[in-house]
């Protein structure tokens, strides 16, 4: 059964002097949303007055001036909802709602009944100009499909004369327009276009939809631009977008076809719709925006755009989803966290004004996404992020050295687990691991006495005393220890630093020993860094067992 000679490669428009390659984007499209027609139609479970309700308030506070409310003619609770949004005056001024309705009498008179009393609209009028669908679920010639859209755009023009009080825009699509041939969608839509009157001023929009996406991006660009530069009346017209995301590059079709002369896009905000969906606008938008280019619209709070959608849609946004999904700022690989850290320390030594930092295509935090979320740690996980967990999150900052020793604790128990470590476990790692000592080994008290650069130390530890000497009060200790546990023990690296803030312990000293070939490190804080230094080689020093060894 799974046999590609079933299948035969798109016809390309003929196209050989494109522009649309050498084009960049520098300014946002008008965005159309269609979240609560074809997202909506879309749903398992459809929305209710109140779920749209509550998504059409946040598609006006993100900012869209047109929006397609519902399909008014065909469903009644997107008639009520248009209604509701009508007589409760929600519509604020500089936005246009948008309906959609087949090129049938019935059913356009009844969407001018869901208008009546709105201040501007559009009317989108639509009819299939496919191939595939003219001789296969229509069984009409290309005039009598033609017909069927010429017709449509007379009804919506004489019904919109009915209702002279609102500022009416017409909207026409060739419903499967990447499916049709380009000169005959040309054709129907001049022939639709000069029954509207374009010198009139009135807003007309030609919809191209890529009712199911057919072709490579470039394929589709090339059509729009080749359906452009044919128009006759394209100086009157605003060219939009419609494109579906059957082969995953919807976003991709409508950003070269915007490059190829497009002026709108219509889509939903994740992508809701029919299939795989609609062009994902949140996607589209974050393109621009990580280009400097200004979006028009505001995704600074992508939590809540994902908490509405979510709720209203009933569908869960990937985690993986592009510049909105949970994990998209997060790295869990080692070298990507170490480099992260670095690029980001770099932007701040430098003051550098434009982002380019490693592995973040913008700063997470324009869309009001945690710094925190950056680093996470498992299995793959390297040393630095763990140090930079505990720095980020409890401010513990740790030597250098210090940094693989606990990593491989931290990948040790995400090894076992299989599972992510969150930060709290991190530092109860770092404890338990590196901190904790038990009372035998507590310092309670010092006293040193130095002559001649000779320190002689006495030392209670646990409750029992120990005397040691050396050069300073870590050499004595050292050799205290040495002594009472006949072991060879030195110290390999030590750090000792202040510590700002609120406790009384005010400093934080790390330490490596080497013992009997071995190497521990430990922790220790204090109220000085001597006492910190000492307690973290008793700590260490605990760690390794030599006191079971036989004490000289
Ligand atoms: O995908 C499509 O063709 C549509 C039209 C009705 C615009 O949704
Ligand atoms: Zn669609």
């Amino acid at each position: 059964m799974f046999d590609h000679r079933k299948y035969s490669a798109f016809k390309p428009v003929p196209l050989t002097d494109r522009t649309w390659p050498d084009k960049t984007i520098t300014q946002a499209p008008d965005w159309c949303s269609v979240d609560l027609r074809d997202g909506n139609q879309a749903l398992v479970n459809p929305m209710s007055v109140e779920q749209k309700t509550r998504l059409f308030d946040l598609l006006v506070k993100l900012g869209f001036k047109e929006i397609e409310v519902g399909f008014p003619s065909a469903s009644k609770p997107d008639f009520d909802f248009v209604r509701k949004l009508v007589d409760e005056k929600r519509i604020p001024d500089d936005v246009t709602i948008q309906v959609l309705t087949q090129a049938r009498e019935e059913l356009i008179k009844r969407t001018y009944e869901a208008m009546a009393g709105v201040k501007k609209a559009v009317i989108h009028v639509y009819n299939s100009t496919s191939t595939v669908q003219r001789e296969q679920v229509f069984g009409q010639s290309c005039d009598g499909i033609k017909e069927i859209a010429v017709q449509g755009a007379k009804w919506v023009q004489q019904y919109a004369q009915q209702h002279p009080d609102t500022e009416w825009s017409f909207q026409y699509s060739p419903e499967s327009f990447s499916g049709t041939e380009m000169d005959y969608a040309i054709e129907v839509c001049d022939a639709v276009i000069e029954q509207w009157q374009p010198e009139s001023g009135r807003d007309i929009i030609i919809n191209l939809p890529a009712t199911v996406e057919m072709s490579t991006p470039n394929l589709f660009a090339d059509q729009v631009e080749y359906f452009c530069r044919h128009l006759v009346n394209r100086k009157y017209v605003r060219v939009s977008l419609h494109t579906h995301n059957d082969r995953g590059c919807a976003v991709a079709a409508a950003e070269l076809a915007v490059m190829a002369g497009a002026d709108r896009v219509e889509g939903t905000l994740m992508g809701n719709g029919e299939r795989t969906g609609n062009m994902d606008v949140i996607t589209m938008g974050m393109n621009l925006y990580s280009q400097g280019v200004d979006p028009k619209l505001d995704f600074s709070n992508v939590m809540e755009i994902i908490e509405v959608v979510e709720s209203c849609t009933e569908i869960p946004v990937s985690v993986r989803h592009p510049w909105a999904g949970e994990l998209v700022y997060t790295a869990f690989s080692g070298s990507h966290q170490d480099a992260i850290r670095k690029s980001v320390n770099y932007h701040a030594e430098h003051k550098i004004e434009h982002w380019d930092v490693a592995y973040l295509p913008i700063d997470p935090r324009d869309i009001g996404r945690e710094y925190e979320a950056v680093v996470r740690i498992n299995s793959q996980s390297g040393k630095g992020g763990v140090a930079l967990v505990l720095e980020r999150d409890y401010d513990i900052e740790l030597p250098k050295w210090m940094h693989f020793p606990l990593s491989r604790v931290v990948q040790g128990a995400a090894e076992s687990s299989g599972l992510e470590v969150s930060p709290t476990n991190i530092e109860r790692l770092y404890q338990e691991n590196f901190v904790d000592v038990a009372e035998q080994w507590t310092l309670q008290d010092y006293d040193l006495h130095t002559e001649a650069h000779q320190v002689s130390a006495q030392f209670l530890v646990g409750g029992s005393n120990l005397a040691g000497e050396g050069a300073g009060a870590l050499e004595a200790l050292c050799d205290g220890l040495n002594s009472r546990y006949n072991c060879e023990m030195e110290v390999i690296q030590f750090d000792q630093r202040a510590i700002c803030g609120g406790t009384d312990a005010k400093a934080r000293a790390c330490i490596a020993l080497q013992i009997n070939g071995t190497e521990y490190c430990a922790v220790a804080v204090a109220e000085d860094t001597t006492a910190a230094t000492l307690q973290a080689m008793l700590t260490a020093f605990s760690r390794s067992g030599a006191d079971s060894a036989k004490a000289a």
